[in-house]
């Protein structure tokens, strides 16, 4: 699945320390699935000695379905009912039959498949082994609901070798409110309200649809019938092969039916419906696929764009991997109403509208152009990473949705190079997103058990975006051409198959071995599942210290990288492989400056040597080139300043990446601990001159930490003039202009514009103020840049009075787009009343929660936050009525920002008044009380130094 999971998980990992300041509008990239905030389940048991094959087992867990048949064909008639005025008493059934083929691997009287939503009306049981299919006498039913299953047992014992077919009849239902299963949604076009019917199966919605053996490995082909009114279109997998009539006895009318060809073998979920009022735009790629986009006719015009995106690259992907598109026809349905950003069902991939339509004629902006062409390329490569081969089980889904990251980076670079997709967004789209959701001592591996009815939970940041970010770690050491040559060996053995990670290893061990002709493990000392599993079987990732011993020896050292220096691991679930890995170092110094190809060390689990060849004392050297490795660098204090001298002399002396990778880590290792935070304040002066995106992303990604330990001392003046005198130049050079022509340059006029009005730039301010006057006298035309009306709405109403504030109170309720923005605006204003004002009606009124106008009001300003403190005090009683126990997340998220003693008395004694707190909160409430002092601590290293240096300049 691909869309807004990821946007989602990043948002609410740095919701942690910064609720609402933060407008999220630049898409990351990838994502998935399931709504947000899908917390992690708890594996069932340890991993498994490194070497087995980690799938659960069906004495270990519950609920996977008995190994003794295997299905290898599913015939499907689907007959849904979603026309409320039409259909009577049957609206929303589905009614449904299936034929399932199966082979009996192990004698067995019990058929065991799954099923939900349903009620089985029939079904019979057929040898199917002789010339005409004989009916076998069953004996009993029975459903086990934790597992959806349904079990017939039959009379007599099925015979291992022999073929087997199940008919069942049944009527399901497509009110599904989740949208996922056979689901019908409902929009409005043309100011008609609609309806239609669609599927999303990944990851255990198929047994809504239709009984079946609903787990990735049970791979067959599949027939499909759909059942619907004539005036519908109606789509599959694959090409209709006849379409006839059926007459409907519920309804008294004839509808229409298609029948679909066979399917390729699949894994259930990829199977994909959808009945409605579609129109299409078509073409035949090169290869000779034809391709088609489908939506609302009303919205034909904005579909173009993504016939031409993915008319290269499934092209370009069939010729990468020499390995052609199986179907005939490649279908790309926009639906109005969708569960998960996209899903690549074989032949027919689905995608929320705002990740297939773009139109720059409809007003649409660069990010979104750049967001349809990432998430097509995310839906197309998953059409050999996912669909042809396929994970074993879930706990290896970064098999599909880590090489889905990173291909979406391939693709985009294909069809959009103004957007210098690796240049300058894998970075803090993979990169930064998986070390801000894996530095924590709660964080889990990439591989790890899941229980069946948990699929749903690895659709997390980590499976998608640490999945990316591995792959990038080997293209770094073991080459793009070979790698990529790996995977195509991978994608050869398993194809139509399923595979688990250790067979990815092995797959690029053979390949890397053919050609250096010898074995990996005789020559290098270590294969590629050797090199890996550090990385996929436990949590985190490391930080390498680097420390100069003498003018050419630099002591690499290493170990597990934890954002909070009081942090425990948790880790009894997964075992850990001792928090080292085999890193590879990238590393170059400025004699040398070979950033093309730098000098490598090995870490194998433990400390290494570097040399640098012909370096002089005077020379900086720098790591992890181009930060390709998943890793935080820490520089002895004398090199970081050297750096810091380069890049102030001349930055261009290191390439992008390298910059954006020395003020993120900066900025992390300083709000870690690991380093004097006055150095991240040193480097990002050279910002001044800085006109590329990536360095300032890095900083606007990072920044938070910063500012909230130091926007209620005397010290932020000077923050605020710094930031906003380094911003100056591309202030003045960038302005307001947008232009949807534009690629990398749109988001670095967002960046620009964002950092100066939030450090109070005065002409941004100045500008902000006047957009924000002219959409209040024309409040039917606004005219703010979509992406910028957050930080428009919340300077104008920062730096404005009542009319401000008032102004976006009436026009929230009467213009639901906004209401989300205005009403995190409404908590930027600095009049104490209104704030107050505003948490008190939150409190009594029902419209928005006042757990988010808290929100609002913290993260916003310094007296925000000081306000809302004191009014979560006082009104705690009400709140916890409100909420129940979790009232006290409210007060504990406040930690986050408290860095005094004051506060730490204030928080003791609101805990003690609370005294008798359930223990969840009470352990919430130890964690809250370590976070302040690390904070305290943090100010008594930093603040003074910092002010030294802001002072000095
Ligand atoms: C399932 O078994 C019950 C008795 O336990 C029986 O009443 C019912 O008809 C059976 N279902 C089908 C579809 O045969
Ligand atoms: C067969 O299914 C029944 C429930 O109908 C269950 O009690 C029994 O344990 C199953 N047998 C096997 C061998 O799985
Ligand atoms: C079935 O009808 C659809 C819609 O008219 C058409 O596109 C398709 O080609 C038809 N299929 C066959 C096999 O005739
Ligand atoms: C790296 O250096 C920091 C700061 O001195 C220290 O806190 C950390 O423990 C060191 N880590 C390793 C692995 O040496
Ligand atoms: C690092 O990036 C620069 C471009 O910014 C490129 O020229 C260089 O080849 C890259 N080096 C490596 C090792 O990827
Ligand atoms: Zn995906």
């Amino acid at each position: 699945m691909g869309g807004d999971r990821g946007k989602a998980e990043k948002k609410s990992s740095r919701t942690r320390i910064c609720a609402t300041l933060i407008p999220i509008v630049l898409a990351c990239c990838i994502i998935g699935s399931t709504g947000e905030n899908v917390e992690m389940s708890r594996p069932l048991q340890q991993l498994p000695a490194v070497d087995e094959d980690i799938h659960v087992t069906n004495e270990e867990s519950g609920g996977l379905l008995p190994t003794t048949l295997e299905p290898y064909h599913y015939k499907v008639w689907l007959q849904p009912y979603f026309t409320e005025s039409k259909d009577g008493s049957k609206f929303l059934d589905l009614d449904g039959k299936v034929d399932i083929y199966f082979n009996c691997i192990e004698d067995t009287r019990n058929i065991t498949v799954h099923h939900e939503y349903m009620t089985i009306l029939k079904y019979e049981l057929y040898d199917i082994s002789g010339e005409v299919d004989k009916l076998l006498q069953t004996e009993s039913n029975t459903t086990i609901t934790g597992w959806d299953w349904y079990i017939i047992t039959s009379m007599g014992s099925l015979q291992a070798g022999v073929n087997y077919r199940l008919y069942m009849e049944y009527v399901g239902t497509v009110n599904h409110l989740d949208n996922f299963g056979f689901y019908m949604g409902t929009y409005t076009e043309d100011a008609i309200v609609k309806t239609f019917v669609a599927s999303q199966f990944e990851a255990i919605a198929a047994r809504r649809a239709f009984p079946c053996f609903d787990e990735p490995a049970y791979k067959a082909t599949f027939d499909t019938a759909l059942v619907y009114r004539p005036e519908y279109v109606a789509l599959s997998n694959t090409y209709s092969i006849l379409n006839d009539t059926y007459y409907d006895p519920n309804t008294d009318e004839v509808w229409s039916v298609t029948y679909f060809g066979t399917t390729v073998k699949m894994s259930t979920y990829l199977n994909a419906y959808t009945v409605g009022d579609w129109a299409c735009v078509q073409s035949t790629t090169r290869n000779g696929i034809d391709l088609r986009i489908w939506c609302q006719p009303s919205l034909l015009y904005q579909a173009e764009y993504a016939l031409n995106v993915g008319m290269v690259q499934l092209s370009n992907f069939e010729d990468l991997w020499n390995i052609p598109y199986p179907m005939a026809k490649m279908d790309m349905s926009a639906l109005p109403v969708f569960s998960s950003g996209a899903m690549e069902n074989w032949g027919l991939v689905f995608y929320r509208e705002n990740y297939l339509l773009y139109s720059i004629e409809a007003g649409h902006t660069p990010d979104r152009r750049k967001d349809v062409a990432q998430v097509i390329a995310h839906e197309l490569i998953h059409q050999w990473f996912g669909n042809l081969v396929t994970m074993e089980w879930w706990s290896h889904l970064w098999l599909n949705e880590g090489f889905a990251t990173y291909f979406e980076y391939v693709g985009t670079h294909w069809v959009e190079p103004g957007f210098e997709m690796f240049e300058q967004f894998f970075q803090t789209e993979a990169q930064y997103g998986t070390f801000q959701s894996d530095q924590q001592g709660d964080s889990h591996p990439l591989i790890m058990d899941v229980a069946p009815n948990d699929a749903n939970s690895m659709f997390n940041a980590m499976t998608y975006l640490k999945g990316g970010c591995i792959i990038k770690l080997m293209d770094g050491f073991v080459g793009v051409d070979l790698m990529f040559e790996g995977f195509r060996n991978y994608l050869n053995q398993f194809s139509y198959d399923n595979a688990v990670s250790d067979d990815l290893w092995a797959a690029l061990t053979q390949t890397i071995e053919l050609d250096m002709g010898g074995n990996m493990k005789d020559i290098f000392g270590y294969n590629m599942k050797e090199l890996m599993d550090p990385w996929t079987l436990q949590m985190g990732f490391p930080v390498v210290n680097l420390t100069r011993t003498s003018t050419t020896a630099i002591q690499a050292d290493q170990g597990h990288f934890l954002i909070d220096p009081n942090d425990v691991v948790e880790d009894e679930e997964y075992g850990n492989l001792g928090y080292v890995w085999h890193v590879p170092l990238t590393f170059t110094h400025k004699t040398e400056q070979l950033f093309t190809n730098p000098n490598m060390e090995w870490l194998h689990l433990t400390s290494a040597v570097l040399t640098l060849d012909g370096a002089t004392d005077n020379d900086w050297y720098i790591a992890n080139i181009n930060q390709t490795a998943l890793i935080r660098v820490n520089y002895d204090v004398d090199n970081w300043g050297k750096l810091t001298q380069q890049l102030l002399v001349d930055y261009k002396a290191l390439p992008v990446r390298n910059r954006a990778h020395l003020i993120n880590d900066a900025l992390v290792l300083g709000q870690a601990q690991q380093l004097d935070h006055v150095v991240s304040m040193e480097i990002i002066q050279y910002l001044y001159n800085e006109i590329e995106y990536m360095p300032w992303q890095a900083y606007e990604d990072e920044q938070y930490y910063t500012k909230y330990m130091l926007w209620r001392t005397s010290t932020y003046g000077l923050l605020q003039n710094y930031i906003s005198n380094l911003v100056s130049p591309n202030y003045a050079s960038l302005g307001w202009n947008f232009d949807y022509t534009e690629d990398i340059d749109y988001f670095r006029r967002l960046d620009t514009l964002r950092i100066a009005c939030d450090y109070n730039h005065a002409d941004c301010v100045a500008n902000a103020t006047n957009q924000y006057a002219a959409w209040m006298a024309d409040p039917d035309n606004n005219k703010i840049e979509i992406n910028m009306r957050s930080t428009v709405y919340c300077t104008a109403i920062r730096h404005g009075g009542e009319n401000e504030w008032n102004f976006a109170y009436n026009r929230q309720r009467i213009d639901p787009e906004e209401q989300n923005r205005l009403r995190s605006a409404m908590g930027c204003t600095q009049l104490n009343y209104l704030l107050t004002g505003y948490m008190e009606e939150a409190l009594t009124g029902d419209e928005f929660g006042a757990r988010i106008t808290i929100g609002f009001v913290r993260d916003n300003s310094a007296l925000g936050f000081s306000l809302a403190w004191t009014f979560t005090v006082d009104n705690f009683v009400a709140l916890n009525t409100i909420y129940g126990d979790s009232a006290f997340d409210i007060a504990w998220t406040f930690a986050n920002q408290m860095n005094t003693n004051k506060d730490l008395l204030e928080l003791n004694a609101f805990g003690n008044v609370y005294s008798d707190m359930p223990v969840e909160a009470a352990n919430d409430f130890n964690e809250a009380v370590k976070r302040v002092e690390t904070n305290i601590l943090w100010m008594e290293r930093n603040e003074d130094q910092i002010r030294v240096f802001l002072e000095s300049l």
